[in-house]
């Protein structure tokens, strides 16, 4: 049986959602295995529209088991309302069929209140991040203080964790000026809700090891894009975890024979949220217009999204980088009515032809893309399900991208709705 990890191959928003749910109704077991609840995930099921964050896609699907690996930061009350709304729309989520890992690391309250200082702060650099705190608990996690999902279980030694992490935080509040914490409290806030989200507490590895051993199907749910991976992305305009494939594993307390297939989405033009470079950015009509036509604002912040054309250099970096097998192709009826498109193929940095992004972010600002022209099409390929459904320059684009960026198209999205795909290469039958 083969297991499917899902990766994003831009920066992040690619159209997940919709593709990881195709995949996971054919699987068994969903994982989430890295970032926490700065992810949108949006899911159209029946006309039903499903808005998750940490939750895994699976959730929403009768008869499947959903899993947060340790590699996943998890802020329990964001999970608490996450649950309580999914619960509202009619999905039951129990101690049966979603399962976290008790060595995961906890966001606090505390994480999402330096989140914010911090971005307010900073003169120089501001990240643009979601204030979800993700940062400063993966900071903790790799400080070795942070209060992982079964210190909440042991509350005797609970006390002492939380002093050492307090004492840590409160050196660097006091130095900006602001209130220290206290961590008595910050012990009743973790106690007025560990027996809520206790109940997920599980041997995460040991149950992805025996769903393989019984010959299950398991989808790895990545969020973000290789473009925000911390070490390979646009740092330090990135998130705070890896994003590539084999984060799937560590992520999860999987070894490497776990995964067979990496399927990445990517955009058929690019978007990109918070601060940051972006070469092939349009700051005029043809990004105003890919935003409306493409809805691009933020599932859970409902931030603006920054449009542009597609980049074929950092498309092809991902698939490199990120292990990436096949693509989906997401959103290429938002392409429908564009006299010309362009593809970018390269970039000039001080009058050199480079075909690689430069890794210096204030070179990433400053080289200029190099764009190869492809003719539009003027007919519809929304909710195309053939190949023959669609015109011949829509074909052309995609085989030209194929090209360009190494990789060849798996699964082509033409519509938000499940049925709308078209199916080329089946991941699950690698
Ligand atoms: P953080 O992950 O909240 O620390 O934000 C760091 C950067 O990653 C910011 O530019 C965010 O906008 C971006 N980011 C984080 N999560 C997502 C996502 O799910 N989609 C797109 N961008 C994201």
């Amino acid at each position: 049986m083969a297991n499917v990890a899902v990766i994003g191959s831009q920066w992040g928003d690619e159209g997940k959602g919709k593709i990881v749910d195709w995949l996971s109704n054919r699987s068994d077991v969903v994982v989430r295995f890295q970032g926490g609840h700065n992810a949108g995930h949006t899911l159209v099921i029946d006309g039903v529209t499903y808005k998750l964050a940490l939750l895994p896609s699976g959730i929403v699907r009768g008869g499947k088991l959903s899993v947060i690996g340790n590699g996943v930061v998890i802020d329990p009350w964001a999970l608490s309302k996450e649950i309580k709304y999914i619960t509202d729309l009619g999905i039951t989520v129990t101690s049966e069929n979603l399962k976290i890992a008790e060595n995961a690391t906890l966001i606090l309250p505390l994480h999402q209140k330096l989140d914010s200082l911090r971005e307010g702060s900073n003169k120089n650099i501001k990240i643009g991040t979601t204030k979800r705190g993700i940062g400063p608990a993966y900071e903790d996690k790799i400080g070795r203080r942070s209060i992982r999902l079964a210190d909440l279980a042991n509350k005797d030694t609970l006390s002492d964790k939380i002093e050492r992490l307090v004492n840590h935080h409160n050196i660097i509040l006091r130095g900006m000026g602001h209130n220290e914490l206290n961590p008595k409290e910050v012990f009743n806030e973790l106690l007025s809700i560990a027996d809520e989200i206790l109940p997920y507490k599980a041997r995460v590895s040991s149950i992805l090891s025996d769903a393989r051993k019984a010959g299950k199907r398991i989808l790895f749910e990545g969020a973000q894009g290789v473009m925000l991976d911390i070490d390979h992305g646009t740092y330090p305009f990135v998130t705070s975890s890896n994003t590539i494939s084999p984060t799937a594993l560590s992520g999860v307390g999987q070894n490497i024979k776990a995964l067979n297939f990496v399927l990445g989405i990517t955009k058929a033009y690019t978007t990109r949220v918070g601060e940051g470079p972006f070469p092939t950015e349009q700051e005029n009509e043809i990004g105003e217009e890919l935003g409306k036509k493409g809805h691009e604002f933020g599932t859970n912040t409902g931030r603006k999204r920054r449009c542009g054309w597609i980049d074929a250099v950092m498309v092809r970096h991902a698939i490199e980088v990120g292990g990436i097998d096949g693509i989906a192709l997401t959103k290429l009826d938002v392409l429908d009515g564009f006299e010309t498109i362009k593809i970018c193929i390269g970039y000039e940095l001080d009058g050199e032809i480079i075909n690689y992004l430069p890794i210096a972010s204030e070179d990433q600002f400053r080289i200029k893309p190099i764009y190869e022209d492809v003719k539009g099409w003027s007919d519809s390929t929304y909710g195309a399900r053939s190949w023959n459904e669609l015109p011949a320059e829509a074909i052309k684009y995609v085989k030209r991208l194929e090209e360009l960026v190494g990789c060849s198209v798996s699964l082509l999205s033409t519509s938000p709705e499940r049925e709308d795909t078209i199916l080329v290469k089946d991941p699950f039958e690698d």
